[in-house]
């Protein structure tokens, strides 16, 4: 599906969030303390917007995500990048090798979440952070109505004028069964993250979660 989908994705992302998603990931960066020497994974990394915007701030990043042509435009995107196909549940990375592990948009997605995140905290050097960054569903009106709406009905529509109507009708679904943010949080410390937290932002749509190795 993100293959089929990843012509018209940066497009779809600018458009679903009127451009904020890139403000997101700059919350996320700061999360991860993505600086110069620091070594950074964004797993599920798509076409690399949160890979780029870490590696602005002179991170070593590495990008991984299963889809080639989602890989393919992030390569295009930033060349210099090291931008590698694998799987989230089975990261071919070292444990402790990297000084965080970011994922954008893409835990939702796992096919077994507590797998990812665990891969995403084995790789993390102690000291080192896990940062999710994730849609969440509001719970508080007007928000809420206001949300169920845009993801509803405005997403599936989008979805059907970019081409495809299935992928966007997904997008909402894969959001409802993702746990809400106090269930993130506990999933995180129960993988043996500590200081877990997590930021809402955008009216309480954008959850970003963050938790640090001992
Ligand atoms: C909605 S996109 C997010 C892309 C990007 N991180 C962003 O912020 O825009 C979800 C991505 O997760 C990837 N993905 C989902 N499950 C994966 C897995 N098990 N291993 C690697 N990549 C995965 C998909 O290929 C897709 O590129």
């Amino acid at each position: 599906m993100f293959d089929r989908i990843a012509g018209v994705y940066d497009l779809m992302n600018g458009v679903m969030t009127a451009g904020l998603h890139h403000r997101w990931r700059s919350r996320a960066a700061d999360l991860a303390g993505a600086s110069p020497s620091k070594a950074v994974l964004d797993v599920a990394t798509g076409t690399g917007d949160l890979a780029i915007e870490m590696a602005s701030r002179g991170a070593e990043v590495v990008g991984m995500d299963f889809a080639p042509e989602m890989l393919a435009n992030a390569r295009r995107k930033a060349p210099r990048i090291r931008f590698e196909q694998g799987d989230a549940q089975a990261l071919a990375y070292e444990d402790a090798s990297f000084d965080a592990a970011t994922v954008g948009f893409g835990a939702r997605n796992f096919g077994d979440l507590r797998l990812g995140l665990a891969e995403m905290a084995r790789v993390v050097k102690p000291g080192g952070r896990v940062v999710v960054l994730e849609i969440t569903t509001p719970t508080k009106p007007p928000l809420s109505t206001f949300f169920s709406l845009w993801f509803d009905r405005l997403v599936p529509a989008l979805g059907r004028v970019a081409g495809d109507s299935d992928a966007y009708t997904y997008l909402p679904a894969s959001v409802k069964r993702f746990p809400d943010a106090p269930a993130l949080a506990a999933l995180l410390h129960e993988l043996g993250l500590r200081d877990v937290g997590w930021v809402l932002t955008a009216g309480g749509i954008i959850a970003l979660h963050h938790g640090t190795k001992p």
